[in-house]
């Protein structure tokens, strides 16, 4: 048995989001910001400016002509577009190829976390929600402690297995099995990155949303994606059919099941769009 202290520490070991990215958050939340500050600060990081034009050329956004400037990019998309490409860009990169302890692949881990950010972020458009690019962030963020967590569960598999056979759900098997989960390691993985308060809530509360201490709406709807992410097959790892929806946050939130129906259809094509491109691009390939 790890104790708690040791494996929060290991979060050190993770790798740092890239300076850029903090601070495309940053201007996504300052109405002031002009789509020239977004130029500035991706023309400082080669790596986002260059996964910005290959995405901004793929498939995925049907250009006619080849989009070759940043400039271009940010017009062509538009800022929350950017924002949200840049995250995925710099998130993918730290993916490692297989996550030990959740019979997952780094695609199937990817393909999880978009979904929930692209169904969070449809379900916030649909909504009238103010902040939708903030639910995507949230959403692809919100499993990032099992890239630390997985670890230490590998090394404690057969406990896991024994807990699972009576527990609910694999957080509840983590947290007998090892004394913490990957909510909490996810905070302190947001704490070592300085993401922002809402990132910070939802990764603590996405699996028990009425305990979230502020961003209600947005860690309502990260949890709903989730649930609805795991029901429409993307990413059931282990203990994933355990997984109850809660009915006060969809109550919270005012949302219906053929809401629900109409965000997974509005959402798929996005959904395997991004998996296409992280399956192709360099995310997750060390
Ligand atoms: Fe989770
Ligand atoms: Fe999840």
């Amino acid at each position: 048995m790890f104790s708690v202290e040791t494996i929060l520490k290991s979060v050190t070991s993770l790798p740092t989001l890239p300076v850029a990215l903090t601070r495309l958050t940053e201007l996504a939340r300052d109405d002031q910001a002009e789509p020239a500050d977004f130029v500035r600060v991706i023309r400082h990081d080669a790596a986002v400016a260059a996964n910005l034009l290959r995405v901004a050329n793929s498939a995925l956004f049907h250009v006619a002509n080849p989009v070759t400037s940043i400039e271009q990019a940010v017009n062509l998309l538009g800022t929350r577009r950017v924002v949200e490409l840049a995250t995925g860009a710099s998130f993918g990169r730290i993916i490692p190829k297989v996550l030990p302890g959740y019979d997952m692949t780094a695609e199937g881990y990817w393909t999880h976390c978009a979904a929930v950010a692209i169904l969070g972020e449809q379900l916030a458009s649909s909504l009238g929600n103010a902040a939708p690019d903030a639910v995507f962030t949230c959403g692809l963020l919100h499993d990032i402690g099992k890239l630390v967590l997985g670890t230490f569960l590998m090394q404690v598999s057969g406990e896991i297995q024994r807990q699972l056979h009576g527990a609910t759900s694999f957080l509840e098997a983590e947290r007998l099995a090892l004394g913490t989960d990957h909510a909490e390691v996810g905070v302190a993985v947001a704490a070592r990155w300085q993401l922002p308060p809402p990132v910070v809530c939802a990764i603590r509360s996405h699996h028990a949303p009425s305990t979230a201490e502020s961003d209600q709406t947005v860690v309502d709807l990260v949890h709903v994606a989730d649930g609805l992410a795991h029901a429409l097959g993307f990413g059931a790892d282990r203990g994933g059919l355990a997984r109850t929806m809660d009915s006060k946050a969809m109550a919270r939130l005012g949302l219906r099941v053929h809401q629900l129906e109409e965000a997974a259809a509005l959402s798929l094509d996005s959904i395997h769009g991004m998996a296409e491109w992280f399956s192709q691009s360099d995310g997750g390939k060390p």
